[in-house]
C-alpha cells in the first residue's frame, strides 16, 4: 500500500526545470565553440559543399522508344540480290531500348532435314573410322546427331541435321556497309515523381516536318534526337566499317541532371557514347554475332529453312539522371553531446526556408515553423 500512497503523493508534486548559470569563462567559451562548430558544419558542409538546402531525387522514371530508317541492297554470290529494310535488319523490330542492327551476315539457304557431313570446323565431328561416330550421339558444339558413318570425303561424321550445314566464311567487308548512313530516332521521356517534373528529348513543335529533316547537333539541334549510325560509332572513337564487319556493342547514355530552381529550359539531355565490347583486333572474343532461321514450305508441304549468321552492332540506351530543388526542412541534424557536463547542449538546427531554428533539450528558440521531429 505504501507504493500506492507514494504514487498519489507524487501526483501532487509540482515539477519544474532548474537552470544553472555557470559564470565560468572556460565553460562559456567551450559552449560558444560548440555552437560555432555546429554552425560551421551546417554552413560549410551541409550548405556550401553538399548543397543540403536542396532536395534531391535520383529515382528517374523513363521510357525509350527507337526507330530506324534506311534501306540497302546486298548482292551475294550465292543467293543474289536481297533488299534490307528496317524490318529485316533491326532485331527485335519493335523499337526497344536495346536492339541489334545487322551489318554483315552468312546466309545458308535451302536447308532441309536429312543426312550430311558435319562441318570440319567442329572438332568433335572429325573422324578416322566409323568407330569415332557412335550412332545416336550428339556432336558436341556441332549441328546434329551422328549416324555411325565416317565420311571419307570430308573426314567428318555423317549427321542427321538441317542440311547442308553452314560452311561459308564471314565476308571481310561488311555486306550492309550502307548501314553507316541509316538513321536512328531515339524518343526518351523522363519523369521525377517526387517533384512531378517530366520532360522529353524531342522538340515540342507543331511543325511535323521538323523531325523529318533535322539531325542531332549539340549546339543547334539538341532536341532533334535523330542520329546517323556512322556518327554514333565514330563518337565512341571507332570506325564504323571496322566494327560492322565483326560486330560490336555501343552504349548510348542520356543524362538528365537538372536544378529545378532554374528555368526548365536549363534542364537538357546530355548524350554520351561508348563502346561496350572488347575492341581487341585478334581476340576471338571480339565482335558480336548470333544465328536465326526463317522457315518456309515447298509445294509438297515439306519444311525448309534459310539460316542466317548475323554480325552487327548492338545498341544499349541507358538513361540516368537526378534533379534537385530547394527544400523546406533540412534533414541533416547536428547534435552536440556532452552529457557529463551540466551545460550539455543537445542542439538541433533546422531550416524552414532560410529561417534558422535552434533547439536545446526541451525548448525551441525559434524564428520559423518548428517541425515535430526537431524537438525529439
Ligand atoms: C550481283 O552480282 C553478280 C555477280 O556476283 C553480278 O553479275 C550482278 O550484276 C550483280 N547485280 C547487281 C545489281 O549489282
Ligand atoms: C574409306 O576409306 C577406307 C580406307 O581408306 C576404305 O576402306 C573405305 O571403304 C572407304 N569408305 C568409303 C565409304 O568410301
Ligand atoms: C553515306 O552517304 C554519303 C552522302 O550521301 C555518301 O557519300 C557515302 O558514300 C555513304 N556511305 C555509304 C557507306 O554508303
Ligand atoms: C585493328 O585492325 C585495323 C585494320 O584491320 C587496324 O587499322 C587497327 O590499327 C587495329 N587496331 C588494333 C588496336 O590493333
Amino acid at each position: 500500500m505504501a507504493g500506492w500512497g507514494g504514487f498519489f503523493v507524487s501526483l501532487l508534486n509540482y515539477k519544474t526545470e532548474k537552470y544553472v548559470i555557470a559564470e565560468n569563462k572556460k565553460i562559456g567559451i567551450l559552449f560558444r565553440l560548440y555552437q560555432l562548430a555546429v554552425l560551421g558544419y551546417i554552413i560549410g558542409w551541409v550548405f556550401v559543399v553538399r548543397k543540403g538546402y536542396q532536395e534531391r531525387e535520383e529515382a528517374i522514371q523513363t521510357s525509350v522508344i527507337t526507330k530506324l530508317k534506311g534501306v540497302t541492297l546486298t548482292n551475294s554470290s550465292e543467293t543474289g540480290l536481297h533488299l534490307w529494310s528496317a524490318e529485316d535488319y533491326v532485331i527485335p523490330p519493335n523499337g526497344e531500348q536495346v536492339f541489334f542492327v545487322v551489318t554483315n551476315y552468312i546466309e545458308t539457304p535451302n536447308q532441309r532435314l536429312g543426312f550430311c557431313a558435319e562441318s570440319f570446323k567442329v572438332p568433335n565431328g572429325r573422324c578416322q573410322s566409323d568407330d569415332d561416330c557412335v550412332v545416336g550421339e550428339t556432336v558436341i558444339a556441332g549441328h546434329g546427331i551422328k549416324t555411325g558413318l565416317c565420311l571419307n570425303s570430308t573426314g567428318t561424321c555423317q549427321i542427321r541435321a538441317w542440311c547442308p550445314v553452314e560452311h561459308s566464311q564471314r565476308p571481310t567487308e561488311p555486306l550492309l556497309s550502307a548501314a553507316e548512313n541509316f538513321t536512328i530516332y531515339i524518343k526518351n521521356f523522363i519523369r521525377f515523381p517526387k517533384f512531378e517534373f517530366s520532360k522529353s528529348n524531342v522538340l515540342e513543335t507543331s511543325d511535323d516536318s521538323y523531325l523529318k529533316r533535322c539531325s542531332y547537333d549539340r549546339e543547334n539541334h539538341l532536341y532533334c534526337p535523330i542520329f546517323r549510325l556512322g556518327d554514333l560509332v565514330s563518337w565512341t572513337g571507332y570506325d564504323f566499317q571496322g566494327m560492322a564487319a565483326k560486330g560490336g556493342s555501343v552504349g548510348i547514355v542520356i543524362e538528365w541532371n537538372c536544378d529545378l530552381d532554374k528555368d526548365s529550359t536549363q534542364c537538357n539531355p546530355q548524350y554520351s557514347f561508348t563502346r561496350l565490347d572488347l575492341k581487341l583486333n585478334k581476340s576471338v572474343t571480339s565482335g558480336y554475332n548470333f544465328r536465326y532461321a526463317r522457315y518456309y514450305k515447298d509445294q509438297n508441304d515439306v519444311t525448309f529453312r534459310t539460316l542466317y549468321k548475323v554480325y552487327g552492332i548492338r545498341f544499349d540506351i541507358m538513361v540516368n539522371g537526378q534533379v534537385q530543388q530547394f527544400k523546406i526542412f533540412l534533414r541533416e541534424v547536428a547534435y552536440v553531446h556532452d552529457s557529463g557536463n551540466r551545460l550539455a547542449v543537445n542542439a538541433c538546427y533546422c531550416f524552414a526556408g532560410w529561417e534558422i531554428q535552434y533547439c536545446t533539450h526541451n525548448n525551441c528558440h525559434w524564428f520559423g515553423c518548428c517541425p515535430a521531429w526537431c524537438s525529439k
